[in-house]
């Protein structure tokens, strides 16, 4: 099944659950081949926990510069006529296109990033993902605490994800805007660390806003989708 807002680009070399930064219409937008995606909530939607402000800005300056410095810098190569995801694949690792690279990435983990979050989350995910969590960290509790130590102790700008390693769960973190999707990885969850994404809200305290997205916030349903997507595409 579908999720809502996903793409899924036939040729995907990572088969990622994409949210809508993809190809827009060229006949309406010809020079801006990816576009920014709406959140999938209203900018206050996410408060007390995350502000409408600081929503506002990580969306509406941050995400919004990272798609339009993407397109920027892709007009005219030969990564033009490519979707948002095998940009990412393509530019991983290279050093004559780093620049691309960091803003692609860093466009598709905010795609990504904003399903992981809704108002009212947290609590216990549906029955097959705890299931298969029970299976990597003995309890969901355990796999909430790992994610926090891991989003907490990233030094400096980056990303905690929940990802499929081969069948199995692990908790990662990258620096920076490097991604799982550029290392064979499958991610089901991520919390952005990057200052812009608490900094408004809860200045250098960054671990009370990473155990209150966790606590509050986290999708657990579409992490559940992320999982049961990626069980269907190994059958
Ligand atoms: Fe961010």
């Amino acid at each position: 099944m579908e999720t809502p807002g996903i793409s899924q680009p036939s040729n995907s070399q990572a088969r990622l659950p994409l949210p809508t930064t993809e190809k827009a219409s060229m006949a309406t937008q010809a020079m801006a081949p990816l576009s920014l995606p709406p959140l999938p909530y209203a900018d206050n939607a996410l408060e007390p926990v995350i502000s409408a402000k600081t929503l506002s800005f990580h969306h509406g300056k941050h995400h919004r510069t990272y798609v339009e410095n993407t397109n920027k810098l892709i007009a005219g190569t030969e990564l033009a006529d490519l979707s948002l995801d095998q940009i990412v694949t393509a530019t991983a690792g290279r050093a004559d296109h780093a620049n691309i690279f960091n803003n692609a990435a860093q466009a598709w983990n905010h795609s990504f990033y904003w399903h992981c979050l809704k108002p009212k989350g947290g609590g216990e995910p549906p029955t097959a993902l705890k299931q298969k969590i029970e299976e990597a960290f003995g309890s969901v509790d355990t796999c909430r605490k790992e994610l926090a130590s891991s989003a907490i102790a990233q030094f400096g700008s980056g990303w905690a994800w929940l990802v499929l390693e081969g069948s199995k769960l692990k908790v990662v973190k990258t620096a920076n805007a490097e991604t799982p999707v550029a290392q064979g990885l499958r991610p089901l969850l991520t919390i952005d660390v990057w200052e812009h994404a608490y900094y408004l809200d809860y200045q250098n305290k960054r671990a009370d806003h990473v155990n209150a997205v966790i606590d509050k916030l986290t999708n657990w349903e579409f992490a559940a989708e992320n999982l049961a997507r990626f069980a269907a595409d190994r059958l």
